[in-house]
């Protein structure tokens, strides 16, 4: 066990570095104890209703985020790993999700771009705090063709598109004032040109192998129901919190 009362003064009675670091590290335990998740009022899951597939049960419990004013709830991990296994997780946002998969659109050259060329699976996690809700995804991404790309990426905001244009995503930058003067240009081209061309931009479906749904619950008896893709369609199972 650490003693925190060691180093608590130096020989003249004043503070040590050592004293202040410890109660910094105390301060921040406290604060990790005090907060608390799900505050509110939960709801309702019952597994025994849910329907055979995962793509409209997931629909509706994004719907439901947003209705209950969950903030951004389009956003989601992504988990991607290299070619020697090392992963890395980000939030990127949400396109669409349909008989396809899930969609996402980042750099090719990026550092998830070149895991995914790599080694073509991923995971994806949502987290609706207010709705006590957790949904994974996992499976195997595919890139879509350059067309299709651009087209998604056209369907979006002139920010999104000037963010596109700028490119070089997960290089090293030289500077802030380099990366401001690349967005001024992007901004004013994305603004001029709508449909300016992003080569770089793709767009990603993940197609899910596995689908689990996480309802917390205040007692803590969480229900977890997990969808796995089967030759003709999907089987369901619950599992232990
Ligand atoms: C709310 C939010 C949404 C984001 N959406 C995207 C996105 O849709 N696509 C993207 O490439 N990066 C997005 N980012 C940035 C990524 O989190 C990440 O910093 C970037 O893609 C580089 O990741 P990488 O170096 O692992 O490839 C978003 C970040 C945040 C905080």
């Amino acid at each position: 066990m650490p003693d925190h009362t060691d180093d608590t003064a130096g020989t003249d009675g004043t503070p040590t570095a050592g004293a202040a670091a410890d109660a910094e590290t105390l301060a921040f335990r406290d604060l990790l104890r005090g907060l608390r998740v799900w505050t509110g009022e939960l709801p309702s899951f019952d597994p025994a209703q849910a329907p055979a597939e995962p793509l409209p049960l997931f629909r509706q419990w994004l719907r439901e985020a947003a209705e209950a004013g969950v903030p951004e709830p389009h956003t989601m991990s992504l988990a991607t790993a290299d070619a020697a296994g090392d992963p890395s997780v980000r939030i990127v946002m949400l396109h669409d999700a349909d008989e396809r998969g899930w969609h996402f659109g980042t750099h090719r050259g990026s550092r998830k771009g070149r895991d995914l060329a790599a080694r073509p699976r991923a995971a994806l996690a949502f987290y609706w705090a207010a709705a006590g809700r957790q949904v994974r995804v996992r499976g195997t991404v595919t890139a879509a063709g350059p067309e299709e790309s651009a087209a998604d990426l056209h369907r979006r905001s002139t920010g999104a598109l000037a963010a596109a244009l700028v490119g070089r995503q997960s290089e090293v930058l030289g500077s802030v004032a380099e990366l401001h003067r690349a967005a001024d240009a992007a901004w004013e081209r994305a603004g001029r040109e709508p449909d300016a061309p992003a080569p770089s931009w793709t767009l990603y479906v993940l197609r899910a192998d596995e689908v689990e749904f996480f309802q917390g619950d205040h007692r803590r008896r969480h229900l977890r129901l997990t969808y796995r893709r089967t030759d003709g369609g999907w089987e369901r199972e619950l599992l232990w919190p």
